[in-house]
């Protein structure tokens, strides 16, 4: 297994591209099966989750491959889609891939979806997305640990979700491209991914008004057609750059990424009294002295992201005083804790709370993390660290940033990848 090596203390400064958006690419990946005809993909990172759905998407059936001339070009062709089920076995390592569901049902009249199970992060079930998609008339059986979804023909409904929900709007928001007459759907989630896949769905031809407010309203059309689309970039990964040029007091810009969908990751960075502008295309982060401690409390969007939550932490792990970070969406997304503290950080959970102390400095040790973006913290708090932090585990990192040792190592970090093997990437 790959181990990610970062030598700590070093000023990070200079200017990064961001990549294509993971979380966008997801749901636009399962998009694509609702087209007719071919839909074109640009600037699709390369990661291990978008390999996950690129091999649900091949076991149904669907053509799905690699631009033979640009690296980060997909093309899809949903029109072959002849085994409409998603084996539990690629189901489980990637549980973005259950928004197969609403197009197969949409498009084919019939889908059989692993459940995707739990996950490292929380329970996170699968309730809101089948319950609107009973709404819309579809005949739903849980069997031997699949979802078995069946219909003629979808129609309009009403759906209030009683969580908010990200893929579950989306993959309710898919089905309902395709169903006879209007679905609202209310209580919807407002995150940019969803408003950039009702974008791309208008796009393929369908009729969506009010996402990015709490009330979708989609009007079923008889067909959708494949389209080109560029992904926009990854808040996540601008975010998680931006605070490792932070805790490592330097100066960095990332490019690629629009300023508008981070606001509440731009306040929290802005907050430890990092400079922060916005640029044309860009924004760029400076810090002069150790970050202020802070309150932080996640929640859907616009609030503060529970996908940035561990790399604030990190950042806040140095800072002067205290922090109280709440985590409320997801029920066990401190795992990156116990790590934290193995570098020397003073931090103690209480139920959704970690109080976080501020120490002077951290001290690099072999830490590991169990998902994808602990490990990420992890990194931040390893560049503030003072000597040689091994992070174990790397393929989480893999599964959401795209060459981050390079991007860092560009800024001026002290960081490699060794392989399983024991050599150097
Ligand atoms: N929930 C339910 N029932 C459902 C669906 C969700 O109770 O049917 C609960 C979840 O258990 C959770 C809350 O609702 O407590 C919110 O979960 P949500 O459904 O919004 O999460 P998701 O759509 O499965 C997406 C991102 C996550 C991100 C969350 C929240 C993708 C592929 N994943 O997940 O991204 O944390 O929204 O913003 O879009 C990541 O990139 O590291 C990541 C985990």
């Amino acid at each position: 297994m790959d181990r990610i090596i970062v030598s700590g203390g070093a000023r990070l400064v200079g200017e990064v591209q961001v990549s294509g958006s993971k979380n966008a690419t997801l749901a636009l990946m399962a998009a694509a099966l609702l087209g007719e005809g071919e839909t074109v993909l640009r600037n699709v990172p390369r990661l291990r989750d978008v390999d996950g759905m690129l091999q649900i998407l091949a076991a149904l059936g669907a053509r799905a491959e690699w631009d033979a001339h640009d690296p980060n070009t997909l093309r899809i062709l949903g029109d072959t889609v002849d085994r409409p089920e998603a084996p539990y076995d690629l189901v489980r390592r990637m549980r973005a891939s259950f928004m197969v569901l609403g197009p197969l049902l949409a498009r084919f009249g019939r889908g059989r979806v692993s459940e995707p199970g739990g996950c490292a992060i929380g329970v996170r079930p699968v309730d809101q997305h089948l319950k609107g998609l009973e709404a819309l008339g579809a005949k739903i059986e849980l069997s031997h640990g699949y979802v078995e979804a069946s219909s003629e023909r979808l129609h309009g409904a009403r759906v209030a979700f009683d969580v908010c929900t990200v893929n579950g709007t989306q993959n309710v928001m898919m089905a309902a491209c395709l169903a006879d007459g209007e679905t609202v759907l209310e209580n919807a989630a407002r995150e940019p991914e969803v408003i950039e896949l009702a974008a791309v769905l208008t796009k393929m031809g369908a009729r969506i008004e009010g996402a990015g407010t709490a009330r979708v309203v989609v009007e079923g059309v008889s067909r959708l057609r494949g389209v080109e689309h560029a992904v926009s970039g990854d808040r996540i990964e601008a975010g998680t750059l931006l605070a490792a040029g932070v805790v490592t007091r330097g100066d960095v810009r990332v490019r690629g990424i629009d300023a508008s969908v981070m606001q509440a990751t731009i306040e929290k960075l802005r907050e430890t009294g990092a400079e922060i502008e916005l640029e044309q295309e860009g924004i760029r982060a400076r810090a002069f002295d150790a970050p202020r401690g802070l309150d932080a409390v996640t929640a859907p969007y616009p609030g503060f992201a529970t996908d940035m939550q561990s790399q604030l932490m990190a950042v806040l792990t140095v800072a002067n005083g205290s922090s109280i970070v709440t985590e409320t969406v997801f029920e066990n997304r401190f795992m990156h804790v116990p790590e934290l503290l193995r570098l020397g950080a003073d931090i103690s959970v209480s139920g959704r709370t970690a109080h976080v102390r501020g120490v002077p400095r951290l001290m690099g040790a072999p830490v590991m993390a169990t998902d994808l973006r602990a490990s990420a913290g992890l990194i931040v708090a390893a560049l503030a660290a003072e000597g040689e932090t091994e992070v174990n585990r790397v393929y989480h990192i893999d599964r959401g940033y795209e060459r981050i040792e390079e991007k860092l190592r560009s800024l001026g970090a002290r960081i490699r990848r060794v392989q399983g093997t024991g050599q150097e990437a």
